[in-house]
């Protein structure tokens, strides 16, 4: 049976009825269609493809091109789950024309329903902006991994009373603009807690404890197929890297010593016809 299109009044509500919102990263059709067929509500196109898409060393790197590219073949696999493209580093923070613009692309070209983007206060303008022009946002606070060198590095955020103070005004700001979510990455639980019993629009951890409206994780680090590092906030429920490479080596055996392909495998013609050849 085809499960209800997911909407921001649904995920809201959601909320509001201390149901939890799942959201999971997909980079292409086929993850995006696994995730949306395993009932995930929110299915997030994030920059994060850079790293375990195309092998970047941060996201700072992916384009705007790229991220239209994914988004647009996560479209193609994705029929109730509600798909929020994430815009990466400089395509919103130059101007708030520019942000506009951009923000457009993943909804017009890619057919996304609304757009992520990190910072803290200081993006209350651009979302205001992009709001304006109709495209749903998503605010991303605590670490936020396109601007990590300024923050010294991959660390938990707001762990002494000051920085957690900027992130609840972070928070706030971001609602108070029309952000219609928020992203939370590595924040102490209790702070992810302060921050979802104040917000009206719902919150969504990664590394921000239980309390949270909903849970997101990283596609590859679910089944286990990114392994350069694991985030302490990660559990991985399969580990599909070591079963991918032995059946891989397995074919790859198979091709060199014969045994592939068989009887099976292969398309036959009358004798006759191959008599004429
Ligand atoms: O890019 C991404 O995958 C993200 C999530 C980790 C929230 O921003």
């Amino acid at each position: 049976m085809e499960r209800k299109k997911v909407t921001i009044a649904g995920l809201q509500a959601k909320k509001a009825a201390g149901q939890k919102i799942t959201m999971l990263t997909a980079y292409d059709y086929t993850s995006g269609a696994l995730a949306d067929q395993a009932g995930i509500d929110t299915i997030l196109v994030g920059d994060s493809l850079g790293m375990v898409m195309l092998g970047y060393d941060s996201t700072v790197p992916v384009t705007m091109d790229e991220m239209i590219h994914h988004c647009k073949a996560v479209r193609r696999g994705v029929k109730s789950g509600f798909i929020l493209g994430d815009m990466p580093f400089l395509s919103y923070q130059v101007s708030e024309e520019k942000a506009v613009e951009n923000a457009g692309r993943f909804i017009k070209e890619a057919g996304c329903e609304a757009v992520k983007l990190e910072g803290g206060s200081e993006m209350a303008g651009v979302i205001r902006a992009i709001v304006k022009a109709g495209i749903p946002v998503c605010g991303h606070i605590g670490l936020t991994p396109q601007t990590a060198t300024k923050l010294s590095g991959f660390k938990v955020q707001g762990k002494d009373a000051e920085s957690a103070r900027e992130l609840v005004q972070a928070a706030r700001d971001m609602e108070a603009a029309g952000a219609f979510m928020i992203v939370m990455e590595c924040v102490p639980d209790v702070l992810g807690a302060r921050i979802t019993r104040e917000l009206r629009i719902p919150t969504i951890g990664i590394g921000a404890g239980p309390d949270c409206d909903g849970q997101v994780l990283v596609y590859h680090d679910v089944l286990g197929l990114f392994e350069r590092f694991t985030p302490k906030f990660v559990k991985q429920y399969v580990n599909l890297a070591p079963q991918i490479r032995e059946a891989l080596a397995r074919y790859r055996q198979d091709v060199e010593s014969g045994a592939f392909p068989g009887p099976e495998h292969v398309f036959s013609m009358s004798a006759d016809e191959a008599e004429k050849i």
